[in-house]
């Protein structure tokens, strides 16, 4: 059977398997293409538990959004926001607060697409396609601007997105930039693979990225604490998924190491 593509936009490579699409297909999403669910089953056998990895990033980012709409933060930015699924952060984050804005990034073609599409009748939410590493092109976007007070703090969210920034590119030097944007009382949320845990099946995970558009770059513990530079470390600081305030007992959860995640405060 031919598969209905109308929902692709006609720029889209389906070829190359992207994460965005892999993502979705790990969290059982349907916006993704035979390669994509192929590497994904091939990162799956690199990175047992691939998963119960996206899972437990996902319940982190709802927690670290909620967190934040109960210290006051009313917009966010996602900058590597994914392919819409469930519990995109304008639903969390409207669940308590209403008057919630968020405006969403990605650089893949799909994800963007179908943020649109979800948002089209939305004034208060909203889609760019842009590149994290040109935080320019973000921060002073007229429609960013349009959506978001920039007087006002801030939620900016990069979780699972800046492993894919090359160790060459200055990450640190990268996220310095957003922070000058941001007033005091602003957070910073980031939830990142690190090189520290299971490193034999850390770099089979990172070979089998290589073959997809978003190649993965792992970054030590220490590396990752350096992206919250100018920031206030909120507790319990940079932990392993599951152990970010997590509302009840973690179990075996505990031991999914592979992605360290954190909050700070602009102070
Ligand atoms: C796996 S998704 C994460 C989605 C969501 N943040 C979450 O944690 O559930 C990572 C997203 O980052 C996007 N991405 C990768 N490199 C990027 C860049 N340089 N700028 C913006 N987005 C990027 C990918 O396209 C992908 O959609």
């Amino acid at each position: 059977m031919t598969p209905n593509l109308n929902w692709v936009p006609h720029e889209v490579d389906i070829d190359t398997p992207s994460a965005a699409r892999m993502y979705d297909y790990l969290l059982s999403g349907s916006h993704n293409f035979a390669p994509d669910r192929a590497l994904a089953d091939m990162f799956d056998q690199a990175l047992p538990g691939s998963r119960d990895i996206a899972r437990l990033n996902r319940a982190f980012l709802r927690r670290a959004v909620l967190f934040l709409v109960e210290s006051g933060i009313r917009q966010f930015l996602d900058i590597g926001s994914g392919i819409p699924t469930a519990g995109n952060v304008h639903q969390t984050a409207r669940r308590v607060a209403a008057d919630s804005r968020v405006v969403y990034v990605d650089t893949d073609p799909i994800a963007v697409a179908h943020s649109q599409l979800m948002l089209a009748d939305d004034p208060q939410a909203l889609a760019i396609k842009a590149d994290l590493c040109e935080p320019e092109s973000i921060l002073y976007a007229p429609q960013v601007r349009g959506l978001l007070d920039f007087s006002q703090p801030i939620g900016l969210l990069m979780v699972w997105v800046l492993h894919f920034v090359p160790i060459a590119r200055d990450a640190v030097g990268i996220l310095r930039r957003y922070r000058d944007a941001l007033v005091p009382d602003s957070y910073l949320a980031v939830s990142h693979f690190t090189a520290d845990s299971r490193p034999a099946e850390m770099a089979a995970m990172v070979k089998v990225m290589k073959r997809s558009a978003n190649p993965i770059h792992l970054r030590t513990r220490a590396q990752i604490v350096e992206l919250f530079a100018g920031f206030d470390m909120v507790e319990p600081g940079v932990v392993a998924t599951a152990l970010w305030r997590p509302e009840g007992p973690v179990g075996n959860d505990a031991d999914r190491t592979e992605v360290l995640a954190g909050v700070g405060r602009k102070p």
